[in-house]
């Protein structure tokens, strides 16, 4: 019997999310319902995820997404997972997914006020061999005085009351911001409960580790050239910054959040808007960096402030300790 489930003042994410609601006197429970789906269908996936290599779930699930990518059996697992649990939590009026080409509607029976953009499956090339990958989510709210459309959804991220993402790695996380802040919840396997292990989570001002794809080079604009060159061969004498690059966005984000630094998806002559995808991998990210005090830029605008105008539109990505992100900006204005 391990000495946690013995202790009697566990903060649930459950029961944390309860207290945060019950600072808003207008709010019904319905997000803490809506919650409570989304961490289900985390606790899911993170099973499936430790028992893939068991469970044969690695290896290509034979069918390819919208985005042109090999759909690995838990891509697909994963979807059904979040879209079967959002549904049914009665709470959402539209679903946005990176494995669905076309939104998903509600029918009207099981319709609630939120509009949820998720990433089901990220990191999937890192499923095979075993490193951290994640789920990634945004919850907008929606009027409910009209049919829902598109148009709902594709609004600034700045206008997300919520986001976060579950890192199926040695342990299973999930770090959430309802709009005060950031918290971390680790998965008691036990209990089958994230319990609050990292409350109030602020980002390091500054930090020595970049992130980003270095087989990209060839390709950056040079503001992107100049900074990661900067980081490489300091001119100010002080010592150059380690890279650290995972390819799962959760997992490079995870440890930006915790560590400080920086992690970039520049855009390159090959992808002029980098590869991230703006409503369910760029808008929870840069949103839960603002709340821990970092920043987040497009390489011409505030992230959050960007307006999407196709479901699956790709954005150039900087995000991290707050410093880091003003030299990059700097840069970036300088070339305008
Ligand atoms: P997904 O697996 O959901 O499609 O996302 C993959 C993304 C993201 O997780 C990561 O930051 C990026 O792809 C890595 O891209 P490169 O392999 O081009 O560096
Ligand atoms: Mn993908
Ligand atoms: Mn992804
Ligand atoms: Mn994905």
């Amino acid at each position: 019997h391990n000495a946690d489930a013995l202790r009697t003042d566990l903060m649930t994410i459950t029961r944390f999310v309860l207290n945060e609601q019950s600072k808003h006197p207008e709010s019904r429970g319905d997000f803490s319902i809506l919650l409570s789906h989304i961490v289900l269908g985390c606790k899911f996936v993170c099973s499936a995820v430790n028992k893939a290599g068991l469970a044969k779930l690695i290896g290509l699930a034979g069918e390819t997404n919208i985005q042109g990518e090999e759909q690995k059996k838990l891509d697909v697992l994963s979807n059904e997972v979040f879209v079967k649990a959002l549904i049914s939590s009665g709470r959402t009026c539209i679903l946005v997914s990176e494995e669905e080409e076309d939104a998903t509607f509600v029918e009207p029976s099981k319709r609630g006020k939120y509009c949820v953009v998720f990433d089901p499956l990220d990191g999937s090339s890192n499923i095979d061999c075993g490193v951290s990958i994640g789920t990634i989510f945004g919850i907008y709210a929606v009027k409910d005085d009209h049919e829902p459309t598109i148009e709902d959804v594709l609004k600034p991220g700045n206008n997300m009351v919520a986001a976060g993402y579950c890192m199926y790695g040695s342990s299973c996380t999930l770090v959430l911001s309802t709009g005060t802040g950031v918290n971390g919840f680790t998965l008691d396997p036990s209990l089958g409960e994230f319990i609050l292990t990292h409350p109030d989570i602020k980002i390091p001002k500054k930090g020595n580790i970049y992130s980003v794809n270095e087989g990209n080079a060839k390709n950056w604009d040079n503001p992107t050239a100049t900074y990661v060159e900067k980081c490489k061969f300091p001119k100010d004498g002080s010592s150059p910054k380690s890279l650290r690059y995972i390819g799962s966005m959760v997992a490079d984000v995870h440890r930006t959040l915790l560590y400080g630094g920086i992690f970039l998806y520049p855009a390159d002559k090959k992808s002029p808007n980098g590869k991230l995808r703006v409503l369910y991998e760029v808008f929870p990210m840069s949103f839960l960096m603002e709340q821990a005090g970092g920043q987040a830029f497009t390489g011409k605008e505030r992230a959050l402030d960007l307006i999407p105008t196709k479901l699956h539109e790709r954005s150039p990505i900087f995000l991290g300790s707050y410093d880091e992100v003003e030299e990059i900006k700097n840069l970036y204005a300088a070339e305008a």
